[in-house]
């Protein structure tokens, strides 16, 4: 049985559902607002008869259900506002996932795989990991599979470049300090540094674009967490960036950050590639911004 917990029924929530529904046997949803997350089930039950899926949805806003399950995705908090930037949800969000991470303090031994998705998530991923007690290789923030999204939608929007294989990692953190692979993009396709700067810049706000058009981003992070999902269930040792706790890799310990992992069913191992200088000083500048940020609430 393939069991999915996903704690928020706001939209990215329920748009990581719509996308797992061929790949689990069941989704639980949460949500704090009643009847909410009975409302988004019943939705997606009516989906799931009508592609003939097997899968099974419950709504509750009862968070102690959701213990057991192979993944658990969260969601929960407050969405930003196209003039935000991701680091202004922290007063409001914090608080958020203090309290689910209380609630796992528990789950020490469970083998529930944790998928942070609530921003700022290389902040709150370093707090869920911090609060709950959980092993670091069961939890991992949802960054740089999105903001790869973005990037390959850039180059294919505007320079009809298709990236196929997904070597092309955006690292760093998810938010102004991400790294896209400039090197690589510049001995692949060729792009000129002003060009390799401008795929930068649009990458980091590609987001704040989409919120300004439509209100939210709702598609690509549940689409991409959902990528993150899949590869736990499969178990296959697929590689992707996320943001984890490290331990000294990168020569850098006891933060949250992207960098390359490779998947399997017990959760996320942090894999040490080479790195340009440029992209490993880049790294270091990342994860110090995020400790400062650390230090500013309480969690140094
Ligand atoms: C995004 O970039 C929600 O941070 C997420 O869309």
């Amino acid at each position: 049985m393939k069991r999915v917990g996903i704690l928020g029924s706001g939209k990215v929530g329920c748009s990581a559902a719509l996308f797992l529904l061929p790949d689990v046997d069941e989704i639980v949803l949460y949500d704090i607002v009643p009847d909410l997350p009975v409302g988004e089930a019943l939705d997606l039950q009516n989906a799931i008869e009508a592609l003939d899926l097997s899968t099974e949805v419950r709504g509750t806003n009862d968070i102690s259900l959701l213990h057991g399950l192979d993944v658990v995705i969260v969601t929960a908090g407050f969405g930003r506002t196209a003039d935000m930037n991701r680091m202004d949800l922290l007063n409001k969000n914090l608080p958020i996932i203090e309290g689910i991470a209380k609630e796992y303090s528990g789950d020490k031994n469970s083998e529930t795989v944790f998928i942070m998705v609530t921003n700022p998530v290389d902040v709150l991923t370093y707090v869920f990991w911090k609060k709950s007690g959980i092993e670091r290789n069961r939890v991992a923030g949802l960054g740089g599979v999105l903001d790869a999204s973005r990037l390959k939608t850039i180059l294919r929007m505007e320079k009809k470049i298709k990236i196929r294989n997904d070597s092309f990692f955006v690292l760093g953190e998810h938010g102004d300090n991400m790294i896209i692979p400039r090197e690589r993009i510049r001995k692949k396709y060729g792009l000129s540094d002003t060009e390799l700067e401008n795929l930068r810049e649009q990458t980091v706000k590609a987001a704040a674009r989409i919120i300004g058009m439509k209100g939210a981003t709702v598609y690509g992070p549940g689409a991409a967490v959902a990528r993150m999902v899949r590869a736990v269930m499969s178990d296959k040792g697929e590689m992707m960036p996320a943001s984890v706790v490290l331990d000294g890799e990168y020569g850098i310990r006891d933060v949250c950050i992207g960098v390359p992992v490779r998947v399997n069913r017990k959760g996320f191992k942090v894999v040490e590639e080479e790195l340009s200088n440029e992209e490993a000083s880049m790294l270091k500048k990342a994860a110090e911004r995020i400790l400062i940020v650390l230090e500013q609430i309480g969690y140094r």
